[in-house]
């Protein structure tokens, strides 16, 4: 019989991290393990999908044993499976479906599909002591993508807005390149950013507005003013154009500087369209948001974490932010999320399937 705290063992393998959690009635952690492949794929500089088919293959059975340990709770405990099963890498995430089917066949147990995005948003009531507040302002800011949702509650997400080209974390796994600082990016330029002698005005980068009234990103722009930054205006074009300088040339202090305006400049380009989105939301009483819910791996940028909570103050309204431990992709979200499925008898079948796309 469905009940309003169900204990749920969760799976997540979109993309490079393979993971399983024991969430007890959605917010709840009993246990959160994960395996990170960074090692990996660090030498590519980014994901490379058959090998993190392989890691996956290789290390979710011993994941999951390892949850079930930590978390302490015996297998006839656990209501359902969970699983993330869209968006991500196709080869990665038919890894976690399976696993999860066979475990909910072998245990006779129900089996509940999850959205990653969605359970980006989720994260933030993770270890929480109340229930995330609706309606609220949505952003999901990760590697794959940059999107503001309004949100009548979790399971009811509607798109407002979203990159037309790159991700902000993407953005940042670029910019890092550029720079010569590894893979991924996104906390070595956090950490230069943070620097106490970085100017995060030494440089001017631009931010994209779009149209006036758009709720859409864009970062390629900001991307490509930091790489003529660093090298110089190019000679010729695509794979052959040769640059006056490279990140070699450049000192740590002018790396710092550059991490710091970067960081600024993206900040700012996620204030903009925040105050965009309030204003069009808050111009009807049924969707004023009562609160900002942030997740996605970019939520545990030190700044944005900052400025986020600043506009929130601004605004007053609540800010809802994951610890850091649930801001990269984990299965405590997953399964989080699946237990308001659960309990809103959302169920799927053995015939749920993987898919490279999401639902938002
Ligand atoms: O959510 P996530 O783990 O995976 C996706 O669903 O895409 O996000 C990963 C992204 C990477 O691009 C990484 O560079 C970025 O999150 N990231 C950060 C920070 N920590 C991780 N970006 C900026 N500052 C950080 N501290
Ligand atoms: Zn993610």
């Amino acid at each position: 019989m469905p009940h309003d705290t169900p204990t749920i063992l969760g799976i997540e393998s979109s993309c490079d991290e393979t993971a399983a959690a024991v969430v007890r009635g959605g917010r709840e952690v009993l246990a959160n393990v994960v395996a990170s492949q960074d090692q990996l794929h660090s030498e590519y500089g980014g994901v490379v999908p058959e090998i993190a088919s392989r890691a996956h293959i290789e290390r979710i059975l011993p994941v999951i044993d390892k949850t079930l340990r930590e978390s302490r709770v015996d297998r006839r405990e656990i209501d359902a499976i969970a699983v993330g099963h869209r968006p991500g890498l196709i080869g990665s995430l038919l890894v976690g479906v399976s696993a999860a089917k066979a475990l909910a066949w072998a245990w006779s147990l129900p089996l509940i599909g999850v959205d990653h995005i969605a359970a980006h948003l989720h994260a933030a009531a993770l270890d929480a002591p109340e229930a995330l507040p609706f309606p609220a302002l949505g952003l999901v800011v990760s590697g794959g993508h940059t999107s503001l949702f309004h949100m009548n509650s979790a399971l009811d997400v509607e798109v407002i807005g979203r990159t037309i080209d790159d991700a902000i974390g993407e953005a940042y796994d670029k910019a890092a390149m550029i720079l010569g600082l590894g893979y991924p990016g996104g906390p070595k330029v956090d950490r230069r950013a943070s620097d106490p002698n970085a100017d995060d005005r030494a440089h001017d980068f631009p931010i994209a507005r779009l149209a006036k009234d758009s709720l859409d990103f864009s970062f390629s722009g900001l991307k490509t003013s930091l790489l003529y930054t660093v090298r110089g205006k190019p000679q010729g074009r695509g794979r052959n154009a040769t640059f006056e300088r490279s990140h070699e040339d450049l000192d740590e202090a002018a790396i710092n500087d550059l991490c710091a305006s970067f960081q600024r400049a993206t900040s700012r380009a996620i204030i903009l369209k925040l105050d965009r989105a309030i204003e069009q939301l808050s111009q009807k009483d049924a969707t004023t948001p009562r609160a900002l819910i942030m997740g996605g791996g970019v939520s545990a940028n030190s700044r944005l974490r900052t400025e986020v909570t600043d506009w929130a103050g601004r605004h007053d309204i609540e800010i809802h932010i994951p610890q850091m431990k649930y801001c990269l992709d984990n299965a405590a979200m997953i399964a989080g999320l699946a237990a308001l499925r659960y309990e809103a008898g959302e169920i799927d079948t053995l015939a749920l399937s993987a898919s490279p796309a999401g639902s938002l």
